[in-house]
């Protein structure tokens, strides 16, 4: 397979800088080395550029901080993705914070019918402006994505929405806002929350995942938020909770993605070396990636 990666040095989307970092992390954990070692063609096109954060003090307008900034960065990583897609190579693309996958999304979902989504976070991701605890946008993408939230947003590359709420599964949610609660139940998305996960085993969660998704995408795409492990195997990340996935539970969903062949592109955020110890977060990223792309134990 053809892998191209694209970096995204975006930390507007919250508060907690270094998390633009993440990029060079994640190489620097040695990305690259390990995707060749199982025989891809990587080709990695460095960083896209990011608007610095506004000089003003109207940062904050509507509850949704570096809106113009965010909508603007996020048009050109659509654009670029766009383009991976179109070459017909496999976009992986580093975060960045969580807010990057509104352009990663964009990018990808106009190729297809029905792009399914794994949403790998301890968080939804689902809020508006008018749900939102906090104005930080790296908390909105996955409503946006489904056409929920300012227009700046929902419109980027043009169209929307990018993604039906049938086709998304989230894994590993254990900090749900009342707003995007009452979002899943309207838009029936389907959530395996950590209570699921301890009653049911990783193991058939991602078996019905899979079967769920198989039936009806022709794409999936995999966006990670290392904040979905537990901080204990994650800790540089800027909005920790405890109680998360474990590094085996998480290794063996990427197996099992792998082995389901569904995935079509991935993306992993919310690394942030300054929060991190030694780099721990990035490496963990790194071999997921592995496990992703079929590193085999045996
Ligand atoms: N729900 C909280 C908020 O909206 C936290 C979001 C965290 N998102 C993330 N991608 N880490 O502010
Ligand atoms: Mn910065
Ligand atoms: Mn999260
Ligand atoms: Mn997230």
């Amino acid at each position: 397979k053809q892998i191209s990666v694209i970096g995204v040095p975006m930390d507007l989307g919250q508060m907690r800088r270094g998390v633009d970092m993440g990029p060079s992390a994640i190489r620097y954990a040695g990305m690259r080395e390990r995707l060749e070692q199982l025989k891809y063609d990587i080709i990695d096109l460095g960083d896209i550029d990011i608007p610095l954060p506004p000089q003003t003090g109207s940062e904050k307008l509507d509850n949704l901080r570096n809106l113009n900034e965010i909508s603007e960065g996020s048009q050109s990583l659509a654009e670029e993705v766009d383009k991976v897609v179109e070459e017909g190579r496999f976009p992986l693309v580093l975060g960045g914070d969580h807010s990057i996958a509104m352009g990663t999304l964009a990018g990808i979902a106009k190729h297809y019918e029905n792009l399914g989504v794994i949403w790998y976070d301890a968080h939804g991701d689902l809020n508006t402006a008018d749900s939102s605890p906090s104005g930080n946008i790296h908390g909105m993408p996955l409503a946006v994505s489904l056409g929920i939230g300012h227009e700046k947003l929902t419109s980027i590359h043009g169209y929307e929405p990018k993604i039906k709420p049938e086709n998304v599964v989230i894994v590993g949610a254990r900090s749900l806002d009342e707003g995007e609660r009452e979002l899943i139940k309207e838009r029936g998305i389907k959530v395996y929350t950590m209570h699921e996960v301890d009653r049911m085993g990783m193991t058939k969660v991602m078996e019905e995942s899979v079967e769920y998704l198989k039936g009806r995408t022709d794409g999936v795409h995999l966006s990670l938020d290392l904040d979905g492990l537990d901080p204990h195997e994650a800790p540089g990340v800027g909005t920790p909770v405890i109680g998360g996935l474990s590094y085996r539970e998480s290794h063996l969903a990427m197996e099992m993605l792998y082995q389901s062949e569904m995935i079509t592109s991935a993306e992993f955020v919310e690394v942030n070396p300054i929060l991190d110890e030694k780099n721990k977060t990035a490496s963990v990223a790194v071999g997921l990636m592995g496990s992703l792309f079929g590193e085999s134990l045996k």
